[in-house]
């Protein structure tokens, strides 16, 4: 998900395919140490927050991260598997290290995340470059892992756990613009939709100690970020009861538990107070998770940022069955009502998916209609893609033929280029504040921030930095980005 993404969408809407989701991350060069790691990360946004806490993790045994592929003893793939086309790019990317293998022969090659877990040990026989493989749970291992290769071995460690949440872990920041920054607050996911992998790639849903989780957003906001965003497949479910464990719903606490129990909206509330100049984001919110209790403190707080991605997915109440994804297109529809009577300033952003098993002309209007209905700042749209072991493999037929689902697909993409556009008009003329997160890319004479909602606004440097926050009379837009000026 999205969230599950790259955190900076400058050229806004986008069918998300993975060479554009997967941009790849490089980490920049830290202290002098004796071997050099080196990372890629492709698909979501824990992906890339994950690939900080392995940097962190083998910063302790003394490597050191580079931003160059021929001077890496260790290079690792951080992997994606929510499409194929995820994992396609993945292998394309791995058959391109053994170029840089046959030149230095002792180089590691490890794969991580989400693909290493589904495939285990076949990664090995099918990819014979490959050294480690190493699932989302056993990062600790990774240590061990290597000197294992070192000794002459392959190492595959794949063991998803109930408990681990690097809780203790203070990642390495990489690719840091030192204004913005992740926090995972859980991991893994309870939900089981029917077209999803993470669940048997990510395990079972686990919250993190909260204290760790502000210690962790103060320390940031202490060191000059300031901006936050909390990480979790579904962060609505967030319950802390007192340890880390599987989760739970709060009516089967006990009452030790429940005196020791923090939900998201509290913790967002925690967060939030840390500082007014510390804005707080988080990813993805789940529409049948989301409450009233979260929205009320979302719209307390200005630093909370008026930003949802509420992914739907189909807007038809058969096909959102048929998902299992615990909710109707009503139910949907009364959680965007209720949105925007308490913050009638907030953007939405959602998840779509075309040509779902069985869907049919009808159904696929019903996604249309309730696009029209929210009218989304932007959204990511996906075709079905079946994947390997989950219940729509088992159990239902990808029967809707390739050219209705990208028939359907340029449809979906078409009507929100028009919302995202029609979006951004309404903001012109108006005066945002914006967090100034880079030099643009297209002018070093111009810089890019976001606003709450997090539109994308490119203005005049004149004598603002990055990190600054500053107020921006927005003079034009495109589909993707606000063009505006500072205002003093
Ligand atoms: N096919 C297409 N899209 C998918 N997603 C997840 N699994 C699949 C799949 N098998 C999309 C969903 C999810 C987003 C992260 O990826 O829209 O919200
Ligand atoms: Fe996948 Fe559904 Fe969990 Fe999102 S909520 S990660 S789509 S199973």
């Amino acid at each position: 998900m999205p969230s599950e993404y790259s955190s900076y969408m400058e050229t806004g809407n986008k069918v998300i395919d993975e060479t554009a989701q997967g941009s790849t991350t490089i980490i920049e060069p830290t202290v002098q140490g004796k071997r050099k790691l080196y990372i890629e990360s492709y698909g979501c946004q824990m992906n890339f927050s994950d690939s900080e806490i392995v940097a962190s993790i083998l910063s302790k045994e003394g490597f050191n991260t580079t931003n160059s592929l021929q001077e890496a003893d260790v290079v690792f793939v951080n992997t994606c598997s929510i499409r194929e086309k995820a994992e396609q790019t993945v292998r394309q990317r791995l058959r391109s290290f053994q170029k840089a293998k046959k030149e230095k022969p002792e180089m590691i090659i490890g794969v991580l995340g989400c693909m290493a877990e589904r495939l285990k040990s076949k990664f090995l026989e099918e990819e014979k470059l490959v050294d480690i493989v190493v699932g989302p749970d056993a990062y600790r291992d990774l240590p061990n892992l290597v000197q294992q290769v070192d000794e002459g071995k392959k190492a595959v460690n794949v063991i998803l756990s109930k408990e681990e949440t690097y809780a203790d872990i203070s990642p390495v920041r990489l690719l840091s613009n030192g204004v913005s920054a992740f926090i995972s607050i859980t991991r893994g996911c309870d939900n089981m939709c029917t077209f999803c992998v993470v669940p048997f790639t990510r395990g079972r849903e686990r919250s993190r100690n909260p204290v760790t989780i502000i210690n962790e957003a103060k320390e940031l906001f202490s060191k000059g970020y300031k901006e936050v965003t909390l990480l979790g497949q579904n962060v609505d479910s967030y319950l802390w009861y007192g340890k880390e464990g599987l989760k739970k719903n709060y009516t089967n606490l006990s009452d030790e538990e429940k005196a020791k129990s923090m939900n998201f909206a509290q913790l967002m509330e925690q967060v939030a107070l840390i500082s007014p100049q510390l804005r707080v984001r988080f990813s993805t919110s789940h529409p049948k998770d989301i409450t009233d209790e979260f929205l009320h403190v979302m719209a307390k707080y200005d630093n909370i940022c008026k930003y949802i991605h509420l992914p739907f997915q189909s807007g038809n109440t058969r096909i959102l069955e048929v998902m299992n994804r615990g909710y109707t297109r009503e139910w949907y529809m009364n959680r965007i009502d209720k949105i925007k009577e308490i913050m009638p300033d907030c953007s939405i952003s959602a998840d779509i998916i075309a040509g779902f098993c069985s869907e049919t002309e009808e159904e696929h209007q019903d996604t249309l209609s309730l696009m029209e209905y929210v009218k989304y700042d932007f959204a990511y749209m996906f075709k079905y893609s079946e994947r390997p072991n989950t219940q729509a493999q088992k159990r239902l037929k990808d029967d809707v033929n390739e050219e209705d689902k990208s028939r359907r697909l340029a449809e979906i993409v078409a009507l929100q280029r028009k919302h995202s556009l029609e979006a951004n008009q309404k903001y012109v003329g108006r005066t945002f504040e914006v967090l100034v997160e880079k030099v643009s890319k297209k002018s070093d004479n111009e810089l890019a921030g976001r606003t709450s909602q997090n539109t994308v606004v490119v203005f005049p440097k004149e004598n603002h930095k990055v990190g600054d926050y500053v107020q921006v009379k927005v003079n034009a837009c495109t589909g993707g980005t606000l063009l505006g000026k500072a205002i003093s």
